[in-house]
């Protein structure tokens, strides 16, 4: 698959690396070529360009933005661009205000979540949330005594929802599928609840698991 990944940050990298790995072929947008320069120098099989060159390549995107600039990374991407498109969400809405106790506090409320904000404003694209409640280190192949771990994803689309449980198949990680964009306003704030362990203690080596009854 071609996939183009909207963001520099350690996301999009991680991600960025992920993909190629499985083999696909990758481009990584950015505003700022230079921020990806040292990035790119280790990774010559992918490209590097602007948001919206990168959308453009992409029949997958994925979004690896600040969760504040979700909304303008994506129009800077250009909304033909995204037409049709599935567009991966890693985003959350995190507010730049200082956490309580350990607890994130978000932009967004418990009965809208970004995802379906993104959703709502770019109707052609089909967003499913993935990648959102584990940190960049252990978003590719993570090796966990647990074995593999759960992501929760959601999404409007089940063909786009089918995709991304390959992908995430590839990625080592079993995907538990929560329904409709409404899901997201609970997948969100799994980031959250997995950051507590870190801003309390500095532990960020877990990953959530989702046990079923057989
Ligand atoms: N860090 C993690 O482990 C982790 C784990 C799960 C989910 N997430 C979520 O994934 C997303 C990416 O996180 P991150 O830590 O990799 O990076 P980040 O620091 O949250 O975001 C960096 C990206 O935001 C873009 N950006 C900043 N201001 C912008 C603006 N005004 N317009 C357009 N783009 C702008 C930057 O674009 P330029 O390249 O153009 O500067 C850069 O690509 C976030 O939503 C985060 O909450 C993070």
């Amino acid at each position: 698959m071609r996939v183009g990944i909207l963001g520099s940050g350690d996301v999009a990298k991680s991600l960025a690396a992920g993909f190629i790995k499985h083999g696909h072929a990758v481009a990584v947008g950015t505003r700022d070529r230079a921020k990806l320069a040292g990035w790119a120098a280790q990774h010559p099989e992918a490209q590097v360009g602007s948001f919206a060159e990168v959308a453009q390549f992409g029949e997958l995107v994925v979004l690896a933005v600040k969760g504040a600039v979700a909304l303008e990374a994506l129009r800077a991407a250009g909304t033909a661009n995204l037409a049709g498109k599935l567009v991966l969400d890693a985003t959350n809405p995190i507010a730049d205000v200082t956490p309580e106790g350990g607890v994130l506090k978000f932009f967004t409320t418990l009965d809208e979540s970004l995802m379906e904000r993104l959703q709502r404003e770019f109707a052609g694209a089909r967003f499913v949330k993935a990648f959102n409640s584990v940190g960049h280190p252990l978003m590719v192949n993570p090796q966990l005594p647990g074995g593999p771990p759960t992501m929760f994803i959601c999404g409007n689309d089940e063909a786009a929802k089918q995709t991304v449980r390959g992908i995430l198949d590839q990625f080592g990680w079993e995907a538990a599928d929560m329904g409709k964009a409404e899901a997201a306003r609970a997948i969100e704030p799994l980031c959250m609840l997995w950051c507590i362990p870190g801003l309390l203690h500095n532990e960020w080596a877990h990953a959530f698991k989702l046990l079923r009854q057989q």
